[in-house]
């Protein structure tokens, strides 16, 4: 990754949200002045992508958790508040059960005693290590990186605090792009993590990540990547066609969307890597009406822009299911995968 930019934090919290254009200021000034100018995201145009896929808003419809406008060539951008909803789902989500093998290749590190280094690659605002860092003894320096300094600016400030044995964590970020990094930028990791990742990746970049781990013979955990299987409760006619035109944007260009994890899981394992894939599946239903509805918003609207001669009949879909989400009677499993790569250590044995 490059353009190392930037802060050394311990610990914090996400502030309350400011608009994209009240900190941008506060952001440019943290990340070298790197960043873009940003415009507001509540226009038609806008098509930021908080997770579920861009959406253009329909007449009438709130357009909701959408930064601000990009151009054609531009990445998606991830809004702070997207990413803030889905946590605690993400926490109740990730596999507990590569957690253990884990620590066991953490434990017979060389030069363990030191503490652990741990990348989060597109950490967004941090919220893999707000969940792994109390999971693991011994101090931690998580270095944070993303291609957004705008995420970046929160994951710096909330950072986590402390291990499970309560020793001392700190973080800094780093401005870059997956594509870019090189096992010389992980000599000496301890652990490369990535959250809901891989699915918006190209196998190019897959394969980058995978290289330069084995090259850094340094384990990997890379969670929560969408499997393209969801069920809603009770279930509809559209289900399927809906599934298969959100599954189909999540593959455009040459993004992966659903194949991701299983091209990941290959290129690790052709590196020598032992592999370990489990489902961290959201369970979602009453008390989860706001992650819910956004993400069903998002979830119908890249469906039909992928499919746009479903429009009338996913407008009637969305209106029922916001209904009953609204009522407490929805229930949804949206169904992701959990990898963990054991990857040979670098000049040892497996
Ligand atoms: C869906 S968000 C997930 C963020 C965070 N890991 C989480 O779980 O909340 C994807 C993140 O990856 C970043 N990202 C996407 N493609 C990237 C790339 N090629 N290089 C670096 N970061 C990337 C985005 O900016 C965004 O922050």
């Amino acid at each position: 990754m490059t353009n190392p930019v930037t802060t050394t934090q311990h610990g914090g919290t996400i502030p309350a949200q400011p608009g994209p254009r009240d900190v941008t200021d506060a952001a440019l000034a943290r990340t070298g002045g790197s960043m873009e100018p940003r415009t507001g995201g509540t226009g038609a145009q806008a098509s930021v992508i908080p997770g579920a896929g861009p959406a253009a808003p329909r007449p009438g419809e709130r357009a909701t958790l959408r930064l601000r406008e990009t151009g054609d060539d531009e990445p998606a951008r991830y809004a702070p508040e997207w990413l803030q909803l889905r946590e605690p789902a993400d926490a109740a989500a990730r596999s507990y059960d590569l957690l253990d093998p884990l620590r066991i290749r953490l434990a017979n590190l060389p030069g363990r005693a030191d503490g652990l280094v741990i990348h989060d690659i597109g950490c967004g605002t941090g919220s893999m290590g707000r969940w792994l860092a109390p999971h693991l003894d011994g101090a931690q320096h998580w270095v944070l990186h993303d291609r957004d300094p705008y995420l970046l600016h929160f994951a710096a400030v909330a950072s986590p605090r402390s291990a499970a044995d309560g020793s001392h964590v700190t973080v800094e970020t780093r401005r870059g792009d997956v594509a870019r990094i090189t096992a010389d930028a992980l000599s000496g990791a301890s652990l490369v993590t990535a959250s809901a990742l891989l699915d918006v990746l190209t196998r190019e970049e897959i394969g980058a990540l995978a290289a330069a781990c084995a090259g850094a013979g340094c384990p990997a955990l890379l969670t929560l990547s969408v499997a393209g299987r969801v069920e809603l409760t009770a279930p509809h006619p559209l289900d399927q066609e809906i599934t298969e035109a959100f599954n189909a944007h999540q593959r455009r260009g040459d993004l992966l969307g659903p194949d991701a994890v299983t091209v990941a899981a290959e290129a690790f394992a052709e590196h020598g890597a032992t592999v370990r894939l489990n489902p961290s599946p959201w369970r979602l239903g009453p008390g989860d009406e706001a992650l819910i509805e956004q993400w069903l918003r998002g979830w119908v609207g890249a469906a039909v822009e992928e499919r746009p001669d479903l429009t009338a009949r996913a407008d009637g879909y969305l209106t029922e299911r916001l209904e009953a989400c609204a009522a407490g009677e929805l229930r949804v499993v949206v169904h992701h995968s959990d990898l963990l790569a054991l990857c040979r250590p670098a000049g040892g044995a497996a």
